[in-house]
């Protein structure tokens, strides 16, 4: 569906942002209260700045953000676990004392050593390994809550989600949890010593406790090397390892990762948790419905991932002069990504300010960070998110968020509360008893759907229907949308098919417009033959691929056919903004195409070419003399949006297209090639079969791709190809040099000649 040539221009910032991008500090009190809000005109001015004050280059836009993780080489995590508060001498004297030697550890090593110990640790992390920590985190939720429940008022933090984490990530590590708060204590030391600016003195402290937990994670291990037999855990593995690897898998390398694994674990999954609860009372009605849907919970907790994730930033190093979209970074350099500005970017999130828990692209979020050293353990901090979840919204259906002010540690990565009061009342505790389990793993997007319901069908042109939907849920109203973005209806004969949104008259609705096609696939024949009103319908959206940027100057729209859909808002869009804006609508006849009151309202910016009356639009004369760089929008059939790309490459203009449909990801069996794929982001070979698309095989595998159109169309899907055989490219996204290059390749649709390597 997209193809958009367009990206904001990233020196465009006004002065004043300018000089807020110099000064900009992360211990600041803006950041420091929501990093993604302190950063938001940042994201739409000037996405890539240079804080000189910190010396960091920040990044804050979701495809920069993405596409610096997906590349571990150039952009090294070296600098992941840097002290932003250097050591005083009377602080490194400190650590010495204990012969504090935490080196690197999975988290901030390079390749490619780094992948070399991830395949060798990732084993354990798999989602079917991990029933027996789901079963524990369970129990453990039960017992806690029913040690509370009675009481009507707690802090949740205190009671439950400081705790359970550290027993969890124990259990998986197989270490002993006989002293669980001298862990809690170095892992906040930590955190305090590695991002936050301590004064000397609370340095020194917090170093005392760095070496005291070194220490006693050391005298730990040595008890577990004694007795390995028969053991079982992720720490019992390494030692393992360690003798049988031990080049791989050092001595040191157990110890600090001993350390480490408590820290990546522990805070996280509490802090991950308090910030999704904090947000889904503050919404009551969401916090209900979860009451009465408990399915619908794994899908809440990855859009809480998204809308408050507890690892609000990252940090990698260049290592050589690179340059990230039209910003050059040189050797050297550090930037600082923040994924919390990047997981609210509308380009990637249509309406993203809002917690929607019905998106169904939520689990896109770069809260886990992405690629190479994506979050290992996000299956063990999503299985306790659920329980968590699952067990307070079903025991306490009306529990709500005390009156309270909120604190936090300064610091630059970790965002969530030191405490969160909760209360209900005691004495009308009327949860139910039956637990939800759900799988483990990212949860299934098919699953994550809107109920809507007919409410009105129209006719708008021989053969093509309004229909206009309106949520069937009381308590979730339907979303906020812009210019460009669809739905994509589930209709009951099994097909999906995604419309444009247009505009209705009732904002609350959402309308679309379908075109009866008897070549199609069925789905538009199904809706003009069966829907009716009153009708329901599952419902997934709404996304935009097609987004209407800001422009300075005219606007060019041009649709062919039922390629008005996304028009119509784009015309309304610059209509209310009073921005110059042409529409050239094609069609057949006149009677097939739309004629409604939405088209009247901006007639004087329209011109029609109707085939049958002998006016057919002249693209060449029509581009060639509009002045270059006009933006041009474009929907339509193939043939159209081809012929149209061609031009604008060649009279210099900014293209945005949207196909309707692809063939790409239709498979024949009997035709295609089976072929096998190297991920080495896990290490591990799959074989992609006749019958099943690369996609399709990494999902079944449990690898979290982004994905959204199945069909070549949007570009989430996409990997990066390191080598192999041929590929046999069959989207819509890639340019013909891009294709030619074979860096690159979509899993939903395209194939290889051959065993391909490649890396998300
Ligand atoms: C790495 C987030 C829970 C183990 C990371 C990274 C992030 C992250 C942002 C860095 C990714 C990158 O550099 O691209 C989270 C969040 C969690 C969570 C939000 C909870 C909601 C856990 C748990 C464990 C864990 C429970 C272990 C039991 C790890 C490990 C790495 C890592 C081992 C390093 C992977 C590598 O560099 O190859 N995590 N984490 N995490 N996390 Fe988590
Ligand atoms: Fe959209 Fe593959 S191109 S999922």
């Amino acid at each position: 569906m997209k193809n958009s040539a367009q990206s904001h221009c990233p020196f465009h910032a006004s002065n004043k942002r300018n000089e807020e991008a110099t000064e900009f500090d992360m211990f600041g009190a803006e950041y420091q209260h929501c990093p993604a809000s302190s950063l938001q005109s940042f994201r739409e001015e000037k996405p890539i700045f240079f804080s000189e004050k910190m010396n960091y280059w920040v990044v804050t836009r979701y495809a920069d953000i993405r596409e610096i993780f997906r590349d571990p080489v150039v952009f090294s995590a070296r600098n992941v676990l840097e002290k932003f508060t250097p050591d005083t001498p009377e602080t490194a004297e400190i650590l010495r004392s204990y012969n504090y030697g935490m080196n690197r550890t999975l988290v901030n090593e390079d390749e490619p050593i780094h992948m070399e110990r991830r395949r060798e640790l990732l084993d354990a992390f798999e989602a079917d390994k991990l029933e027996g920590l789901r079963e524990l985190t369970r129990t453990l939720v039960t017992q806690k809550v029913d040690e509370f429940i009675g009481l009507g008022k707690v802090d949740l933090m205190a009671t439950l989600l400081w705790d359970i984490p550290v027993i969890v990530a124990l259990k998986f590590l197989g270490v002993p949890d006989d002293d669980i708060s001298v862990l809690q204590q170095y892992g906040v030391a930590h955190k305090v010593n590695t991002w936050g600016r301590p004064s000397p003195e609370e340095q020194q402290h917090v170093a005392t406790n760095v070496g005291k937990f070194w220490h006693y994670s050391g005298d730990v291990l040595e008890r577990m090397k004694r007795n390995t037999d028969g053991q079982s855990g992720w720490m019992y593995d390494m030692i393992r390892k360690n003798q049988t690897n031990p080049r791989v898998v050092t001595d040191n390398y157990l110890h600090s990762m001993m350390m480490a694994i408590l820290v990546a674990a522990h805070e996280t999954t509490a802090t991950a948790t308090a910030n999704a609860i904090k947000h889904l009372l503050s919404k009551p009605k969401l916090w209900q419905k979860l009451h009465h849907q408990p399915e619908l919970i794994p899908a809440a907790v990855e859009e809480c991932l998204r809308y408050a994730g507890p690892i609000v930033s990252w940090r990698r190093e260049a290592t050589q002069n690179v340059q990230i979209n039209g910003v050059n970074i040189a050797k050297g350099d550090k930037l600082f990504l923040v994924m919390a500005a990047a997981n609210r970017d509308p380009e990637q999130f249509e309406n993203p300010e809002e917690l929607d828990i019905l998106r169904d692209n939520a689990s896109e979020h770069l809260s886990f960070g992405y690629g190479a050293h994506q979050c290992l353990g996000r299956n063990i901090g999503r299985l306790e998110m659920c329980a968590f979840i699952e067990e307070l919204t079903r025991r306490i259906p009306d529990m709500t968020l005390s009156k309270q002010t909120f604190t936090a540690t300064p610091n630059t990565s970790f965002h969530g509360p030191e405490a969160l009061w909760v209360e209900w009342n005691p004495e009308a505790i009327k949860g139910t008893e039956t637990a939800s389990v759900f799988a483990i793993g990212n949860p299934d997007k098919r699953t994550i759907v809107r109920q809507a319901k007919v409410v009105a069908i129209h006719t708008v042109a021989t053969d093509i229907k309004e229909i206009v939907l309106a949520s069937e849920d009381d308590t979730l109203a339907f979303p906020h949308w812009t210019p460009g973005a669809h739905i994509e209806l589930h209709l009951p004969n099994g097909l999906n098919r995604k419309y444009s949104l247009c505009p209705s008259v009732n904002t609350a609705n959402y309308s679309i417009m379908v075109k009866q096609e008897p070549e199609g696939k069925g789905g538009s024949m199904w809706i003009h033959q069966n829907l009716k009103l009153g009708d329901k319908l599952p419902i997934q959206g709404p996304k935009n691929f097609f987004p209407l940027q800001s422009h300075a100057q005219p606007v060019l729209l041009i649709a062919g056919g039922i390629g008005i859909t996304p028009m119509l808002s784009m015309a309304e869009q610059l209509t209310r903004e009073n921005k110059a804006f042409r529409l050239l609508y094609c069609g057949r006849t006149r009677d097939s195409m739309v004629q409604n009151h939405q088209l009247k309202k901006y007639e004087q910016n329209i011109e029609l070419f109707i085939s049958s009356e002998g006016k057919r639009l002249n693209l060449d004369a029509e581009l060639k003399t509009s002045p270059p760089g006009t933006p041009i929008y474009t929907c339509g059939p193939e043939g159209l949006i081809h012929e149209i790309q061609v031009l604008a490459e060649r009279y210099h203009h900014i293209l945005s297209s949207e196909l309707f449909t692809s063939q790409s990801n239709t498979l024949n069996p009997e035709k295609e090639h089976a072929f096998d794929v190297e991920l080495v982001d896990t290490g591990k070979t799959y074989h992609v079969p006749r019958d099943k698309t690369l996609l399709e095989v990494m999902l079944d595998n449990n690898v979290d791709v982004p994905n959204d159109c199945a069909e070549g169309l949007c570009g989430s899907c996409e990997v990066i190809v390191l080598g192999g055989g041929e590929i046999n490219h069959r989207d819509h996204v890639l340019s013909v040099k891009e294709r030619q290059s074979n860096k690159r390749m979509m899993t939903c649709c395209s194939r290889a000649s051959g065993k391909i390597t490649i890396k998300l």
